[in-house]
């Protein structure tokens, strides 16, 4: 069976008594109309009906797909081209196609009341929404909207055959560009021709990039937005790339390697620390772990490799209780992933926490996105870091907070190492996991030599 199909019967299994409309969004103009941006389906109707024109609404109606689209005219295919085939595309997707028009009429035929959606991030979406509906979208409960939202991300969550192949597909294409990457760099270059290198691999085969790259030398910034800085001797570069395949899948890969082609000491030894919390955390991901334990172990190895190198002092267990790592590691250990690079956070925490959980508001836990006990099929990421944020370590209070278990002199040497993150995308399996994003260096002299500048 198609994939697509596979995935709406499973849909009306466990959601049988409800018709679901979904969008698939709009074309959002970037300064008028006739100049938009590229357009980007909603995740949830790529999930169920692939890649369609803008404008495309699908009724979910007990296994059957109603897809609504508007025509192409012929003054529109003189500019554009004709747009798909209607019939081929009713065979290829098992669906019934309707003209955008009847869409008000079908809805009053099935009886507006009774349909379920979910929330379109598109505005103009969202809006036309609300009107055929006659409601605002409610996740909250047990409404029909909420319980879509559950049954979709129990599907969601454990990917199917196809989904794992086009994951594999985008962490390979994110592979190379972070390779291509670290080959590009060198003293004296700017970040943004390693940029155009990582865009490079992923536009030569089809790709786009599933979030906005972070490339930069200013690894502290957790998000840093600008590219372009310049690469000088002694500088870590820190690159926070994903590819994403035209049918919507991410990938979502960090490395940190040095522009020179050698770390410092006082780098390699932050790096080595990072690199041994995520081996400690990947080797955790298994089904049956809880997330938050995967981050904790995280914690625990930061907190352990930290007090070796002077900068924390005490128990490791002791710092992570009282979130000490966190001065240094402030984010959650990563998240789900899909057709989005955070999975269904559209939902909120509905996806990332399983019922009956929800955010700690401790220091160390509050950015945790995930805390679901692991099944096979999920997908996730592991990212532990280590960052010097002024904003966090020159802040008097914490200062004080942590006067006793911070050695802040040896700290301010550290100052130097900015920020390092290593990122890779792991499956869960029956057994374990796969490393979805094989083939990158790891040791700190497998990155140097992969690093450009070095030559
Ligand atoms: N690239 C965003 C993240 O790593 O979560
Ligand atoms: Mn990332
Ligand atoms: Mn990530």
């Amino acid at each position: 069976m198609h994939p697509l199909v596979q995935r709406r019967a499973l849909l009306a299994k466990r959601f049988p008594e409800t018709p679901v409309l979904l969008f698939n969004g709009s074309e959002r103009p970037r300064n008028y109309p006739g100049n938009p941006y590229p357009f980007r389906p909603d995740s949830h109707f790529l999930y169920f009906c692939g890649v369609l024109p803008p404008g495309a609404v699908v009724v979910l109606d007990g296994g059957e797909a109603h897809l609504f689209m508007e025509p192409v005219t012929r003054d529109e295919a003189v500019w554009s081209g004709p747009g798909p085939d209607w019939a081929e595309l009713e065979r290829a997707l098992q669906a019934r196609i309707h003209p955008r028009m009847e869409l008000e009429a079908f809805l009053d035929g099935l009886g507006r009341s009774r349909l379920a959606t979910l929330p379109s991030q598109d505005p103009a979406a969202a809006a036309e929404q609300s009107r055929l509906l006659g409601r605002r979208v409610d996740l909250e409960g047990d409404s029909p909207d909420g319980l879509l939202a559950r049954a979709v991300i129990e599907l969601r969550l454990r990917h199917d055959p196809a989904a794992r192949e086009e994951l594999r597909r985008v962490c390979a294409v994110t592979v190379q560009a972070h390779l291509d990457g670290m080959a590009a760099t060198r003293v004296g270059g700017d970040e943004a021709e390693v940029l155009a290198a990582m865009m490079s691999a992923c536009l030569r085969q089809g790709f786009g990039t599933s979030f906005q790259p972070i490339i930069t030398v200013s690894g502290e910034r957790l998000h840093q937005p600008h590219v372009g800085g310049l690469l000088r001797e002694g500088d870590l570069l820190l690159a926070d790339f994903g590819a994403e395949a035209a049918t919507g899948w991410a990938g979502d890969v960090t490395n940190t390697w040095p522009v020179s082609g050698t770390y410092t000491p006082r780098q390699r030894d932050v790096y080595s620390v990072v690199l041994e919390a995520h081996r400690r955390a990947a080797a955790r991901v298994q089904p049956g772990a809880r997330y938050r334990e995967v981050h904790l172990e995280a914690c625990r190895a930061t907190a352990e490799g930290l007090v070796d190198l002077g900068l924390l002092k005490g128990d490791p267990e002791d710092l992570v209780e009282r979130d000490a790592h966190a001065l240094f590691f402030p984010h959650g250990i990563g998240h789900l992933m899909g057709l989005d690079v955070h999975d269904m956070e559209d939902l909120g925490d509905r996806a990332g926490y399983a019922p009956g959980r929800t955010r700690s508001t401790r220091f160390g836990l509050r950015w945790l996105r995930l805390d679901r006990d692991l099944e096979e099929g999920f997908a996730v990421t592991i990212e532990p870091g280590f960052y010097w944020i002024p904003e966090l370590l020159e802040d008097p209070g914490r200062r004080q907070a942590y006067a006793d278990c911070v050695d802040w002199d040896q700290v301010e040497r550290f100052r130097e190492v900015r920020g390092i993150r290593i990122e890779r995308d792991y499956l869960v399996t029956d057994s374990g996991h796969e490393l979805l994003t094989p083939g990158l260096p790891d040791e700190p002299e497998a990155v140097e030599a992969a690093v450009g500048g070095r030559s």
